[in-house]
């Protein structure tokens, strides 16, 4: 069986990808982490007894540590999951979204390219370096306009954003420049089983199990287009098998939601799940300073992706939010465990100011 190379597989999506990956035997998985704060080896232990999984603790920013686990593992793709994610984050330290988004990036394409130029051409034809990127990049629609389609102008507005724009632009370049087959996805926002509380589904569904108010910023009527982690997962093996080299994949859940009605849904299934007798978890909802630069809306058109390799999503938002929460309810211990003295010191640093 063929191996990957995934980085960033200790994250919330990775980690989704690599369980699918070695449960339905698509091919043996070397996982390169750097174990920062989002990550959770908690999410792959199911896989300790597996010997065709392999975890190595590693920065993609580090050109000889991935140059020796190439050689090492000698995969036929390397799928890159790895980055810094979020966007409250990036607003308050983009620091790090630089280092790991745009120059880990940027390492992890020069490793790639030089171990691709000594490889046989049989194999060289085979190899991909697929990029897993985000609808943000895109920018900010407004009520009426269409959604981002794959010739969309990049127009990134948060760090986030333009980091992995600028990503994104280096693997088209190395695809340009040096021929390295490359497949780039970008893809809407994602919920699901083992996202860290930091985003506002699995945020809101631990606040509220705690009683603690539920943070909307601004009016609540921005919109995101919502995917299920696992359509996620299956549209990018997909365009690693069948995806065209050197080209990009809009990738969407086709439901768009403003957040509002997306943190009243989880109230009304957490009512059903676990009924507080004195009150509804949506008297928790509270208003908050809005995020500075946030966008109005994001909306994809996944088109392509459906015609050309016959792709659509499978979960609806209402049994996906469902699942989502059940499997919250299910792993307490996973949430103890995320719940560091860090998570706690960052919802003070995010949340403290925005009181309105
Ligand atoms: P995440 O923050 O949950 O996980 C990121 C993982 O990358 C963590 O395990 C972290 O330890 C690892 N990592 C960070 N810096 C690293 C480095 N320098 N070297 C090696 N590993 C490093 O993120 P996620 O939500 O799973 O997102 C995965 C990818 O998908 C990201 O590239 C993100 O931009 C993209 N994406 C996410 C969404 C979403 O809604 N979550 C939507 C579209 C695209
Ligand atoms: P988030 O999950 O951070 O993803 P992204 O910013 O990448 O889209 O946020 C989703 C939406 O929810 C976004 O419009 C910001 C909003 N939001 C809140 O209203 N309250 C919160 O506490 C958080 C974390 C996000």
């Amino acid at each position: 069986m063929p191996t990957v190379l995934v980085t960033g597989g200790a994250g919330f999506i990775g980690a989704n990808f690599i369980l699918l990956a070695r449960n339905k035997q698509w091919f043996n998985v070397a996982n390169l982490d750097k174990l920062t704060y989002a990550s959770n080896l908690e999410n792959l232990a199911q896989l300790q007894n597996d010997l065709n999984y392999h975890f190595v603790r590693g920065d993609i920013g580090n050109l000889e540590l991935v140059s020796y686990l190439l050689e090492q593992y000698q995969p036929n793709a390397i799928i890159n999951f790895a980055a810094e994610s979020h966007v409250d984050r990036s607003i308050l330290s983009p620091q790090d979204f630089i280092q790991t988004n745009v120059l880990g990036t940027f390492q992890l394409l020069e490793a790639s390219r030089f171990y691709w130029e000594k490889l046989s051409s049989q194999r060289q034809q085979k190899f991909r370096f697929l990029h897993v990127s985000t609808d943000e990049v895109y920018g900010s629609l407004n009520s009426k306009d269409p959604a981002f389609r794959e010739e969309t102008a990049y127009a990134p507005n948060s760090p986030y954003a333009a980091s992995k724009a600028a990503s994104d632009h280096f693997v088209r370049a190395y695809y340009h420049t040096y021929g390295l087959p490359t497949l780039t996805t970008n893809c809407s926002n994602n919920y699901g089983p083992r996202q860290f509380p930091e985003k506002l589904i699995p945020l809101t569904i631990l606040n509220a199990l705690d009683d603690k108010p539920l943070p909307i910023y601004g009016d609540g009527q921005n919109i995101r287009d919502w995917l299920y982690v696992i359509d996620h997962c299956e549209a990018i093996y997909l365009v690693l098998q069948q995806g065209k080299i050197g080209e990009t994949y809009n990738i969407g859940g086709l439901n768009e939601q403003a957040n509002l009605d997306v943190v009243e849904k989880i109230c009304a299934i957490l009512d059903e799940l676990v009924p507080k007798s004195d009150f509804s978890y949506s008297s928790l909802i509270t208003f908050v300073k809005d995020r500075p630069g946030h966008d109005r809306r994001y909306a994809i058109d996944c088109s392509k992706i459906s015609r050309d390799l016959g792709w659509q999503p499978q979960e609806n938002f209402d049994s996906g939010l469902f699942k989502t929460i059940q499997w919250y309810l299910n792993n307490s211990d996973w949430v103890k465990k995320v719940r560091s003295q860090a998570y706690e010191n960052w919802l003070k640093q995010n949340y403290e100011t925005r009181n309105n």
